[in-house]
């Protein structure tokens, strides 16, 4: 089998980047870095394999990359590639689902606890040196144990999610998918739900949607006037389903009374961003399946795509790509 060119452009664990030198010449550059940018161009004109996350693959990267046959993703969400372009090159687009589900699930369920429990916030309390009598009810947080849960996109980390909320923490569960859908729980913990009633019945509303031309802005301002009165929000989806605009207005009037945010519209988070410090809003950097176990696993799976793909193989996770964009 002949050697291949492969641009790593995410850092990989070594365990997974010596799999990939078993193969293939290795050119490592994260467009990311500073002074990195040219060598990553300059790679990409003899890859054929490239593995990495989150930079914008489209039609002009795709012109600089004669021979590109893989692009092997290390993440669930493939937003940042354009498929029409890819399938227009006939170049297969590998991700990286199911492997992550648990460790998105857990942060989400930090984050609901994080918002009605006012963890950071007290935190901030005691390390300011404020802690100086009992806490009071300007202190209290909000019971999270009881409350209705809505799961708005019910796939697999969507029920991971709402399986932790109902079986441990006894909390009744809606949730919105856009066909029928098994709920996956015991009898009478889950249902579905149209999206208003989701909006108006959940006292935590959390939202793990892809990014699609049908879920671009979907959560505007008609839709979060239509959230209960001090309900909590909580995205670890994509930033931009989400009018952030409209958050920091309902937010401000009062009509929510938190969001808890790990993806943003534009990532990273600009300094001027105001929600990198209202009061009302916990930012996280993007870290859903940030753990060293989750992110080694998402590495292997990748690395097993793109060596399987770079063979001819069916990769572990092709993404089906949509011709039309
Ligand atoms: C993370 O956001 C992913 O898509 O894996």
């Amino acid at each position: 089998m002949s050697r291949s060119v492969v641009l790593v452009y995410r850092e990989l664990p070594p365990d997974q980047l010596e799999r990939i030198r078993a193969e293939h010449e290795v050119i490592v550059a994260d467009p990311f870095l500073p002074g990195q940018e040219a060598p990553f161009f300059e790679a990409l004109g003899r890859a054929s394999g490239m593995i990495g996350a989150l930079y914008p693959v489209g039609p002009a990267l795709l012109a600089r990359a004669p021979e590109l046959r893989v692009v092997s993703s290390i993440s669930v969400g493939v937003d940042a590639y354009d498929q029409a372009a890819l399938a227009g090159r006939g170049i297969v687009l590998c991700h990286t689902p199911g492997v992550l589900d648990e460790a998105v699930a857990d942060l989400l369920m930090g984050m609901v606890l994080a918002l009605g429990r006012r963890i950071p916030e007290l935190a901030e309390y005691v390390r300011a040196g404020h802690w100086t009598g009992n806490v009071g009810p300007s202190l209290y947080g909000w019971d999270v144990h009881g409350k209705t849960l809505g799961v708005l996109g019910y796939g697999r980390i969507g029920h991971a999610v709402a399986r932790r909320a109902a079986l441990g923490f006894r909390m009744p569960v809606l949730y919105c998918a856009r066909s029928p859908r098994e709920s996956g729980l015991p009898e009478g913990m889950a249902r579905q739900v149209p999206l208003p009633e989701l909006l108006a019945e959940s006292d935590f509303l959390v939202v793990v949607l892809p990014l699609t031309d049908e879920t671009r802005g979907l959560l505007g301002a008609p839709e979060l006037a239509r959230m209960k009165p001090g309900a909590f929000l909580v995205n670890a989806g994509r930033g931009a389903v989400l009018r952030e605009d409209a958050l920091l207005r309902a937010l401000d009037e009062g009509r929510l009374r938190g969001a808890a945010l790990d993806v943003f519209a534009t990532e990273p988070l600009s300094r001027e961003s105001p929600l990198r410090t209202h009061p009302k809003v916990l930012p996280l950097p993007h870290v859903g399946s940030a753990t060293h176990e989750t992110r080694h696993a998402m590495a292997e799976m990748a690395t097993s795509n793109l060596l399987m793909a770079l063979r001819g193989e069916p990769p572990l996770a092709a993404y089906p790509l949509r011709r039309q964009s």
